[in-house]
């Protein structure tokens, strides 16, 4: 006999994966099947998480992708799994970056200006988030989010920009939609003031977007193309500093409806990457395989603000 309740428990279940199911259609995915035979990818942070799966995607259309990792220990090993679940043999190229440290970019672009004269798809990808309470430096003695996230970012694009300009490449910003809770205060970042709790890591995200906006208007005249991206809410590494155990219990019912795998999270990102009807736009944010529409309000001027200040930031370490 089966017990009453188990009459129950089935349907929900079924009513449950139903949900799961029509969220997951929600989020997009990239349906071309571009193949990219001949063509050079970089994507940072490709050890872990959403970088990983854009890079595995990558060299499953015959991309050859430079693995850019915080250790080359990781970057080889990052390599190792993708050969193993891949079967077309593809040409990984792992190689040390550190976004923490100007130095190690210089280092890193020149490495890859040594072996390569351009670049297809450039992936900016890596991002640290640490609990709001933590006030970390890089190595150079910038705010941990926004040197990592953003100013590292800001540093390579402009070494590499000459090959992604050869390459007539595209440029793939991961930022998030949490930049809409961010405030992008110059003043602040240089004298690292920040309020108690503010959110240092949605500023180095609306910085992402800013960062994306500039560069797309200052590359357009040499055929490069930007695309900045909102991933959606990705179950990866990305908060490990912040996550405690019991946090497993509070987010798990909201998870199961709102978390996407790092493979779905890595789909615009892809799509933006690889899509021909994309071709003649830059500048704009996508999220789901589309278009997005930032509730945020963007002014030019902080735009240029924060390109000089970077710029400036940059010259007094590289001098
Ligand atoms: N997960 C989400 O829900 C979500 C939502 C919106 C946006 N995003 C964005 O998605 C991007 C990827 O994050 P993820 O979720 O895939 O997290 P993840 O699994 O933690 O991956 C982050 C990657 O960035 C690398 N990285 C961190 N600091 C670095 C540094 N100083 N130099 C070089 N690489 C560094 C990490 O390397 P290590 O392994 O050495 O730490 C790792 O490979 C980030 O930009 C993040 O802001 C994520
Ligand atoms: C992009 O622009 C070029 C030149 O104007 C045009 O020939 C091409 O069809 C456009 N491509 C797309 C996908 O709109």
């Amino acid at each position: 006999m089966i017990h009453p309740i188990a009459y129950c428990i089935l349907p929900t279940i079924l009513l449950l994966v139903a949900v799961r199911k029509y969220r997951e259609s929600k989020w997009g995915k990239c349906k071309n099947k571009v193949k990219l035979d001949g063509k050079i990818a970089l994507v940072t942070g490709a050890n872990s998480g959403i970088g990983f799966e854009i890079a595995k995607e990558l060299a499953a259309r015959n991309a050859q992708v430079i693995l850019a990792c915080r250790s080359l220990k990781k970057a080889q090993s990052s390599a190792d799994k993708i050969k193993k679940l891949l079967f077309n043999n593809p040409t990984l190229v792992p190689m040390e970056l550190d976004l923490a440290s100007l130095k190690s970019v210089k280092l890193f672009s020149e490495m890859v200006k040594e072996k390569f004269s351009e670049i297809h798809i450039l992936i900016n990808n890596a991002g640290v988030a640490y609990p709001k309470s933590q006030r970390l430096q890089t190595a150079d003695g910038f705010e941990m989010h926004f040197g990592t996230n953003h100013l590292g970012h800001f540093y390579l694009t402009n070494l590499l920009e000459s090959l992604v300009a050869n390459g007539k490449g595209r440029v793939v910003v991961v930022a998030s939609s949490l930049h809409e809770k961010g405030k992008l205060d110059i003043k602040a970042i240089q004298s690292l003031e920040f309020e108690d709790r503010e959110n240092l890591y949605a500023n180095s995200k609306l910085a992402n977007v800013y960062f994306a906006q500039e560069f797309a208007k200052r590359s357009k005249d040499k055929g490069i193309k930007v695309y900045a991206i909102c991933p959606g809410w990705v179950y990866t590494s990305l908060f490990r500093y912040s996550f405690k155990w019991y946090h497993l219990i509070m987010v798990a019912p909201v998870a199961f409806f709102f978390m996407r795998s790092a493979k779905q999270g890595s789909q615009t990102a892809i799509y933006c990457a690889t899509e021909p009807s994309l071709e003649n736009e830059t500048g704009f944010l996508y999220r789901d395989c589309k278009k997005y529409n930032s509730k945020a309000i963007f002014y030019d001027k902080l735009a240029t603000e924060l390109w000089d200040e970077s710029q400036n930031m940059v010259n007094a370490i590289m001098k």
